[in-house]
């Protein structure tokens, strides 16, 4: 269990980790809000809200809005075509924020799997201190990392995974509920249950993923005991999310009930938006017999999502997305929506304490 001397109650402790200071002083503008957690000491971000990586999506143009927000915001390294690639993203990305930002290598089984150790270097050279670690990833690719001076958050989806990241070496966890966009895991833990529990068995730092979309969410993580909220879907209808506005549009339109777990025969579960493609994948799946992945492939096929996401013709192919698009409502800009994550979730904290009165 995780020791804390503070004995006030949660949401106490948590308000007093709030430092919102917008005293007027004379001729001094007035300090920037912030909060402070261990999340936002490790990633010296002024919020404790990072953008997932997300494939296609976690561009530089997203990545440097979220980070100039206050947040952190991540390059997917595999949406790069190639190393190269993303050492002119990450070159690219720089150019248009000065704030931290990170890069996501996600190591999933593949048959032909992409170059990942030169990823790793290209981040590596281009002077990202920041690594978010997602699936397998070799001890080696850790080691590597660290002596590089990255800050490593590691992704997962059980806290067993969690004990196994956090002996390994990383600096973070990031835990995915099962109501998150993309690979939820086989257990179906809830972030409700999956939060505390995995809380109550870490040392470092937890941030809460999945099903979060505003201040309540950050509020809620925080008493949980995250010290940090991770979002993907919530970010992807965002003005500065590189992806067409009828996607966007879909995010806003679909609700809590309008997503789809493919892939669930298969072991490799993964949530989706509910449309016509991820609807014919669940019901080849259902079928007597099942089905094998090369049945479904030419559905899946990571370029037609990535088609879908630049033409918007979203019956097309997959878009990824949580449950939280029930909770989506609007497309603001990054700037916009994290000032209100945090307001809100000053907010609510505050709200909870009229229970003890
Ligand atoms: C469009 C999209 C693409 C994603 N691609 C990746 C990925 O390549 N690697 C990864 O680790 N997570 C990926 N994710 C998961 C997110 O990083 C994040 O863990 C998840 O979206 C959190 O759940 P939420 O969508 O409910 O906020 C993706 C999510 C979305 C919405």
């Amino acid at each position: 269990m995780r020791c804390c001397h503070n004995t006030a109650p949660a949401a106490t402790r948590v308000r007093q980790r709030i430092a919102v200071n917008q005293e007027s002083r004379p001729s001094v503008a007035p300090a920037e809000p912030r909060m402070r957690t261990r999340v936002t000491e490790l990633l010296a971000i002024r919020f404790p809200i990072i953008q997932g990586g997300m494939q296609w999506v976690g561009r530089a143009e997203l990545a440097s809005a979220v980070s100039n927000a206050g947040g952190l915001g991540v390059l997917t390294a595999l949406t790069q075509p190639t190393p190269e690639a993303l050492a002119d993203e990450i070159a690219r990305c720089r150019s248009m924020t000065a704030q931290p930002f990170g890069v996501n290598l996600t190591m999933l089984p593949a048959a032909a799997p992409p170059p990942y150790e030169a990823y790793l270097d290209a981040a590596i050279a281009g002077g990202v201190k920041i690594l978010e670690t997602a699936g397998n990833v070799p001890e080696a690719f850790i080691a590597k990392a660290k002596a590089a001076g990255m800050k490593i958050v590691h992704k997962c989806t059980a806290v067993r995974h969690a004990l196994a990241a956090q002996r390994r070496g990383v600096d973070a966890v990031s835990i995915d509920g099962f109501e998150c966009a993309g690979h939820p895991g086989e257990d179906d833990v809830g972030g409700l249950v999956l939060i505390p529990a995995a809380a109550r068995r870490l040392q470092v730092p937890l941030i809460a993923s999945g099903g979060i979309a505003d201040g309540r969410g950050l509020a809620a993580a925080l008493v949980l005991g995250a010290e940090g909220i991770n979002m993907g879907t919530r970010f992807c209808a965002t003005q500065e999310a590189p992806i067409h506005a009828r996607v966007k549009q879909l995010l806003v339109d679909k609700s809590e009930r309008d997503t789809n777990l493919i892939f669930r025969t298969l072991n490799n579960s993964a949530r989706c938006v509910k449309n016509a493609i991820s609807d014919e994948v669940v019901a080849m799946e259902r079928r007597p017999g099942g089905v094998a992945f090369a049945e479904i492939h030419h559905l899946v096929a990571g370029a037609r999502g990535r088609a879908t996401l630049e033409s918007g013709e979203v019956e097309n192919g997959l878009v990824w997305g949580g449950q939280v698009i029930g909770l989506i409502d609007d497309v603001p800009s990054c700037a916009d929506l994290i000032r209100r994550i945090v307001l809100e979730c000053r907010e609510r904290l505050g709200a909870g304490s009229a229970y003890f009165q």
